[in-house]
């Protein structure tokens, strides 16, 4: 067995119904792991479980609502005996345009879903199980949260305090609990349509790896950084855009402008 076997160890996953976080789910399932698929609402929820081959069950819990939250987290351990793993992957971006232009609306919400989240099921599944036991977080956040960018400003803000808490909470929750992030670049989801769905050709051509990214390619990654094959990783993000923070590929290739 490698060290990505999870046989025997129990997962959440917020935010599975559909793009990344279902990817996920499948991963973790594949690699052996009891999935808990999370979404906001029961239907969906469980809609995604059945599309998971392996052992799996959804439960809806807005990722905000503390009560729901406490109580996928209790289902969890009651029903498998343990929570091993917690992949925090619900994300939101209701905001779009000059930040100086958005509501505090739009910012709460923001900052809620895509950061408070993060904490609280940490500090449930750490009270719950992983503060005694042991086990391994993951965070999605962005490779915006590591660059600039015109029109999600907030969006990005929400992911860089991501990143900088997984490196927090990795020091607070050491030794027992290992923290990390991913952070994707464009991916061929719901969420990043506005992103990808006009202008996919020039993102690929403007791309080291000559695509944009599908869900699997960052579920692979969450899995291994969830595993025992990452047991001396932690506080660490995990950039995963087929090197699109590195810059227009295509000058790199003797012309200026690929695909454009
Ligand atoms: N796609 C990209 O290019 C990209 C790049 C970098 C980072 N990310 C991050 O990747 C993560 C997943 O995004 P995605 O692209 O896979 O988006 P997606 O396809 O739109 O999926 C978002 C998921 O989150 C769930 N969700 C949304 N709000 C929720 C809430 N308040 N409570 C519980 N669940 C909620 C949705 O389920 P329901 O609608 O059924 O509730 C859905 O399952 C997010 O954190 C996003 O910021 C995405």
């Amino acid at each position: 067995m490698t060290g990505l076997d999870l046989t025997g160890r129990t997962a959440i996953v917020t935010g599975a119904s559909r793009g990344i976080g279902l990817s996920i789910a499948q991963a973790l399932a594949t690699a052996g792991a009891n999935v808990v698929l999370t979404a906001r609402t029961q239907e969906s929820a469980d809609a995604a479980a059945d599309l998971i081959v392996g052992t799996a069950i959804g439960v809806g819990a807005h990722v905000v609502d503390e009560d729901a939250a406490r109580h996928c987290v209790e289902l969890t351990v009651r029903q498998f005996g343990s929570v091993d793993i917690l992949i925090n992957n619900a994300g939101t971006n209701p905001a779009y345009g000059p930040t100086i232009d958005q509501d505090h609306a739009r910012f709460a919400k923001i900052f809620d879903v895509n950061l408070w989240a993060p904490v609280l099921w940490t500090s449930l599944v750490t009270r719950a199980w992983m503060g005694e036991h042991g086990g391994a977080v993951v965070n999605t956040a962005s490779i915006g949260g590591l660059s600039l960018e015109p029109n999600i400003g907030l969006y990005n803000a929400s992911k860089a305090a991501l990143i900088h808490l997984t490196e927090q909470l990795a020091m607070e929750l050491s030794p027992k609990i290992r923290v990390n992030a991913v952070a994707p670049g464009v991916v061929r989801t719901k969420l990043a349509e506005a992103l990808w769905q006009e202008q996919e050709r020039e993102l690929s051509a403007s791309t080291a790896l000559d695509r944009i990214g599908e869900p699997d390619d960052v579920a692979a990654a969450v899995a291994f950084l969830a595993s025992d094959a990452a047991s001396w990783i932690t506080g660490e993000t995990m950039v995963i855009d087929g090197g699109q923070r590195l810059g227009d590929v295509a000058p790199f290739r003797g012309g200026a402008t690929v695909g454009a």
